[in-house]
């Protein structure tokens, strides 16, 4: 990944459009996640056809562009998902797993493919069309009829059974279980180490980076509410931290009933070594004693940093709590389970908040500031969380649009940040004093 990742970022990461801010959609919480709703999978042939989703021009007449699927199947990286599993890497993870062909094992199947039970797949549903449709909108076994209707409302294709993809809370779940894992489908250390890429996602980004097959206009908002990129971006934090409190509460672990799976702390705290060479010259983190493993708390410490910006309710306590979790994943892993859950009281306090309203122009700026520095205070230690801090800087410019900083000013700072191998700590920190005096 690393390298080959953000370089990918690069062509466009500055393209986040300024017409697709506004006030949000309204919340759809508590839906089923496609993976285990109730409904059955069809599958994509269901809706491919070429007087249905696999129009060969856009359709000037439907309220949707109706060729999303030439759009998925021709540029989407979901569509290949499954075939991924059959190439040399794949087999090669498999290998070092020892868990057979990976095109069959259920660990990849989770997220490479639209992984329902077989109870639930339908006559053409097929495993190889990797994370299609339904993968994302879920079974439509109840709405494939209706929803082709335009008296029938979003609303009620969702109470229907189709996943509330619009609106941003459920949609970072969504995500963020294949692009992070959860306990049920666990990207754990051992599978890293048998050579898959770390998994890191920015939820704003990642909307812009995924080929776009629907369009946000007027009509689009008018149906699904109006769309707006930062607020993807904290709820997108918001699920991360949420999830991170689920594993590090779950204690999951593929290497010890015990202890905390190595893949919730950061990864270069220990792949990265020429820190050795040089003498060390972190700034040193004082939640916890010097050289201990630190758990990567990444985004619950955005979001942390966030709600006091803010000035929330609760923000105090889950600053505390979160430090206590810190020194407890490093001094006392066995103990963290029972942090975690500490901390997930302070955290449903403030994200209630957080995910209601979008937020005004004036406190988007402050979190700006807050968050550059924080970087500028060395505090973005690790990849993981310089990589979130520059990608929250960029969302949060794009959808201000003040001009304040520069395009060129955030490819200076992008430069020590564009991959893991070559991540430059002193430099990101160093840049981020220069943008905070702006
Ligand atoms: C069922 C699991 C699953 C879900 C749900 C899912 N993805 Fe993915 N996504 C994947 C997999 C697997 C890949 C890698 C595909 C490959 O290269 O084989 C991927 C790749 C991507 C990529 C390309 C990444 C790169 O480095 O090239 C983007 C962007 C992306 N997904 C965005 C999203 C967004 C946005 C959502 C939510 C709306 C989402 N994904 C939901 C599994 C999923
Ligand atoms: C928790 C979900 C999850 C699990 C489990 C998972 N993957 Fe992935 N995999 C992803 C996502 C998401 C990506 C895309 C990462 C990115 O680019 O951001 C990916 C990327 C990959 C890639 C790199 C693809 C490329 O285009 O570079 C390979 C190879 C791969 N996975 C193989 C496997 C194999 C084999 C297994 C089972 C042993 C597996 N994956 C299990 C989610 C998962
Ligand atoms: C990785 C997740 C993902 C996959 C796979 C996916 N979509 Fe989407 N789709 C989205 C998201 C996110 C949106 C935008 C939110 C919304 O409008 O609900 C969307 C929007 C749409 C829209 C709404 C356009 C509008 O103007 O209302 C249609 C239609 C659509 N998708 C069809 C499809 C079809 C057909 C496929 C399969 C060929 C597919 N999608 C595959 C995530 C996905
Ligand atoms: C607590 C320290 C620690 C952390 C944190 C950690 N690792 Fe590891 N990692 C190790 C050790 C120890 C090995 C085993 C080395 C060996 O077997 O020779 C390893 C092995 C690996 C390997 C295989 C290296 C090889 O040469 O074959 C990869 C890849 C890897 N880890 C990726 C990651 C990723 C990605 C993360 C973060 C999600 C991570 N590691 C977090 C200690 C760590």
């Amino acid at each position: 990944m690393g390298c080959r990742k953000l370089n990918a970022f690069r062509t466009f990461f500055f393209f986040l459009a300024a017409s697709i801010c506004g006030p949000s959609v309204a919340q759809q919480n508590g839906a089923q996640l496609p993976q285990y709703d109730e409904d059955t999978h069809l599958g994509v042939s269901s809706c491919a056809s070429s007087v249905c989703h696999g129009r060969a021009e856009r359709s000037e007449e439907s309220r949707v562009w109706l060729t999303e699927f030439r759009i998925w199947q021709g540029s989407d990286p979901h569509a290949t998902a499954y075939s991924t599993l059959l190439t040399e890497q794949s087999s090669r993870i498999a290998r070092n797993l020892g868990i057979g062909p990976a095109a069959e094992a259920q660990v990849c199947l989770n997220c490479h493919a639209d992984n329902v039970s077989t109870d639930h797949r339908g006559e053409r549903f097929q495993l190889s069309d990797g994370v299609g449709c339904e993968a994302c909108h879920g079974g439509s076994e109840h709405w494939i009829s209706s929803h082709t209707d335009s008296a029938v409302s979003h609303t009620e294709n969702i109470q229907a059974g189709m996943y509330p993809t619009a609106s941003p809370q459920p949609r970072a779940q969504l995500c963020l279980s294949c692009h992070s894992g959860t306990s049920k489908k666990f990207a754990s250390h051992e599978l890293m180490a048998g050579g898959h890429p770390q998994l890191l996602f920015e939820n704003a980004t990642f909307a812009l980076y995924q080929p776009m097959h629907f369009q946000i206009d007027e009509d689009y908002e008018a149906r699904k509410g109006e769309y707006n990129a930062a607020d993807l971006w904290l709820n997108g934090l918001v699920e991360a931290a949420e999830n991170k409190l689920d594993l590090a509460g779950s204690a999951v672990s593929t290497m010890s009933a015990e202890l905390p799976d190595t893949a919730l702390f950061h990864c270069d705290s220990c792949h990265r070594l020429t820190n050795i060479a040089s003498g060390g010259g972190l700034p040193v983190d004082q939640r916890r004693p010097g050289g201990s493993i630190p758990i990567n708390d990444t985004a619950l410490a955005l979001v942390s940093l966030v709600s006091t910006a803010l000035e929330l309710p609760g923000a105090t306590a889950l600053s505390a709590e979160l430090d206590k979790m810190v020194l407890t994943a490093s001094v006392e892993p066995q103990k963290l389970a029972g942090a975690a859950s500490d901390v997930a009281a302070s955290l449903h306090t403030v994200s209630g908040e957080l995910v209601r309203a979008p937020l005004s122009s004036a406190q988007l700026s402050k979190l700006r500031r807050a968050l550059i520095r924080f970087a500028a205070e060395g505090r973005a230690r690790y990849f993981a969380d310089a990589f979130h801090v520059f990608l929250s800087v960029n969302v949060l410019n794009e959808t201000l649009q003040d001009g304040l900083i520069s395009n060129k000013d955030m490819s200076l700072w992008f430069e020590s940040v564009v991959s893991e191998s070559t991540f430059d700590r002193a430099g990101f920190a160093a840049r981020a004093s220069q943008l905070s005096s702006l």
